[in-house]
């Protein structure tokens, strides 16, 4: 059996992940009316990436016979008015969530709950990696951005992100 507040931190994770969907459809949103496809695409997988984030933690729940409470989804919280600030808001989101899984990992510690831990790896390493590819964009960005040859292929680049199902299996 889970911890009350091990639950609650999980629960509000469900959210969080749908946010963070429903955060970067907006942004893929704004590049495709922006004209840049590639960098719509791109946010448009990272948006289904993390839909099936907001899954994984239903199924944890569930399988813990714990069931997932909805709540409403926030308005993105960023109006985007240009390339540059979605991928700085897009690192600072990830940097943010890094942080909410680092602080239910605190809470599944604090209670000795080591299958939460185990879950939870899977999560610490993925922010990982996200942080580092929003960190990518934002560097190359600054680098080739101002430039609209350098821009066209940084574009092609991204158009080429394929959506993939996640790794971790529940
Ligand atoms: Fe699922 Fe990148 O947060």
């Amino acid at each position: 059996m889970l911890a009350k507040n091990v639950v609650e931190l999980l629960n509000q994770q469900v959210n969080k992940e749908f946010y963070s969907a429903y955060l970067y459809l907006d942004f893929s949103n704004f590049c495709y009316d922006q004209g840049l496809d590639g960098f719509g695409n791109w946010y448009r997988v990272q948006a289904q990436e993390e839909r099936d984030h907001a899954m994984l933690f239903v199924q944890y729940l569930q399988n813990n016979g714990e069931r997932a409470v909805l709540e409403a989804i926030e308005k993105p919280a960023v109006a985007p008015d240009s390339v540059k600030m979605v991928l700085a808001e897009g690192l600072n989101h990830e940097r943010y969530v890094t942080s909410l899984i680092h602080n239910i990992c605190d809470a599944a510690h604090s209670v000795k709950d080591f299958r939460t831990i185990q879950f939870l790896d899977w999560f610490v390493k993925e922010q990982g990696e996200e942080e580092t590819n929003a960190e990518g964009l934002v560097k190359k960005f600054e680098l080739f951005g101002d430039d609209p040859k350098s821009l066209y292929m940084l574009d092609n680049e991204l158009g080429a992100r394929v959506y993939s199902a996640p790794s971790l299996v529940l």
